[in-house]
């Protein structure tokens, strides 16, 4: 099956999507419109969990990185589809207890999860809590010691691997906020101080390098410090790691400079994982551990596409034509951030072809409010539709209602039907945190 399975051109001349009319979409649930195909994500969920099966006779576990994209239908499929999820704030827990998800698949992670925000964890149930610093293994046994509960616990490991990515989603550099350093020996120190907690139940260690990485050799460098590190530890400590927790980050295809995976490629990735990790496991008399492994924006990346529709066009003659949409940076700030790149197509007419190169730009009151530069367009109208693929992850969770504007609704489409996930916000739900204190009013 290849990558974009779902996403053609029908018979129309429009953008196809989980058997859906692109620009009929448009019309129907307006725009800007998110829109995520569930037969992809499904596929992506089990390609890793049958690759797990495969390559390491099931001892190990998929958590879906729900900061890529969190709300109550993605939680449902995820149970559905037989994995675990990862949450990393009190707000993706509720979301995913709220749609049902089973609290013992739930890992829990986060820099500096506040004391709220681990009490309700504690108290919810969930699998595992991966500890972030000192203040945090302190907090939460005495935590654990009133709750009476002996809570299951990862560390957070920064294994020192440069993965080749930008530099705000690299993650295990020397400098990273994030994990204790083998390096320096701050994690063998954690590691003794966590032992020694009466209501911490240690289990292994966790490491993440970063995301949108195609290296699969990163990954392997990551397992193999990960293993030295377990296997020093036994030799210092006789603490034997049960679990290992590799991360997320595999990467996605959003513009022809990116490789064009399909789902073998990241069946190979987990095949090399399991491979390097059981051969350093033999190296050092280990026992196996169970795996975990938590990818993100490769199981809903490519499963998403954002509709707009084309308002003003401004050309600068000699310089550059602006195509400006009813979206912007407050529906995905990635380009703003990390200058990320996207394709994007006029979903009415696929079939033409493109003549110009234009700039989309957002509706915000700023100039770096830009979703695409000198994409490829046919000429383009007020009033087209014009579709960017594969916002599926860290489009919608890192939406904001900047210029109160509205996060837009999105919809869940398979085989030729569309459910509303997540409905549009209304000029009631934009006032409705805001106060006006009785002396403002007279
Ligand atoms: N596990 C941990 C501990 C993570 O921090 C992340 C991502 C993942 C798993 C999932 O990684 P993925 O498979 O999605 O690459 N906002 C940025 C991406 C930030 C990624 C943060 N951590 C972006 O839009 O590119």
């Amino acid at each position: 099956m290849n990558q974009r399975s779902t996403l053609k051109v029908n018979g129309a001349g429009h953008l196809e999507i989980g058997g859906c009319d692109a620009v009929e979409l448009a019309a129907r649930f307006g725009t800007p419109l998110y829109v995520f195909d569930e037969d992809y994500i499904r596929l992506m969920m089990r390609t890793y969990r049958l690759a797990l099966d495969k390559y390491y006779g099931g001892n190990g576990m998929v958590l879906y990185a729900s900061k890529a994209f969190s709300c109550k239908a993605i939680y449902a499929v995820a149970n559905s589809e037989n994995i675990g999820v990862d949450v990393v704030s009190g707000g993706e827990l509720y979301t995913a207890l709220s749609a049902g998800f089973p609290a013992e698949k739930i890992y829990m992670h986060g820099n500096n999860k506040t004391p709220e925000e681990l009490e309700f964890a504690v108290k919810s149930g969930v699998g595992v809590i991966v500890i972030d610093s000192y203040l945090e293994a302190d907090r939460l046994d005495e935590l654990c010691g009133r709750a009476g509960v002996k809570q299951n616990v990862l560390i957070r490991i920064n294994p020192g691997v440069e993965a080749h990515t930008h530099a705000y989603v690299q993650t295990a550099t020397p400098d990273s906020k994030f994990g204790f350093s083998i390096a320096n020996g701050t994690a063998e120190e954690i590691t003794r101080h966590v032992l020694a907690k009466s209501n911490l139940n240690l289990q292994g260690f966790h490491c993440h390098i970063g995301s949108q990485i195609f290296e699969k050799q990163s990954f392997a460098l990551a397992a193999d410090k990960m293993i030295d590190f377990i296997g020093t530890i036994k030799e210092r400590t006789s603490f034997e790691a049960q679990t290992l927790n590799i991360g997320g980050g595999f990467g996605i295809y959003y513009t022809d400079e990116d490789p064009k995976l399909t789902p073998a490629d990241y069946d190979e990735y987990v095949k090399i994982l399991c491979g390097r990790i059981e051969e350093r496991c033999v190296e050092y008399g280990l026992k196996k551990p169970f795996i975990a492994m938590e990818p993100g924006r490769s199981i809903v990346g490519e499963a998403g596409v954002t509709l707009y529709t084309a308002g003003a066009v401004k050309e600068i003659p000699g310089i550059k034509t602006y195509v400006a949409v009813d979206g912007g940076m407050f529906d995905n700030p990635r380009y703003a951030l990390y200058q990320s790149k996207y394709t994007v197509v006029a979903a009415g007419k696929m079939n033409a072809p493109c003549t110009q190169k234009v700039t989309i730009a957002g509706k915000c009151c700023e100039s770096g409010d830009i979703i695409a530069v000198d994409v490829p367009l046919p000429e383009v109208k007020s009033g087209d539709v014009l579709a960017v693929l594969s916002t599926g992850a860290y489009n919608y969770s890192m939406a904001s209602n900047y210029n109160r504007n509205f996060i837009p609704s999105a919809v869940l489409v398979r085989d030729g039907d569309a459910q509303t996930i997540i409905k549009k916000q209304t000029y009631e739900d934009i006032v409705r945190n805001d106060v006006l204190p009785e002396r403002l009013i007279k």
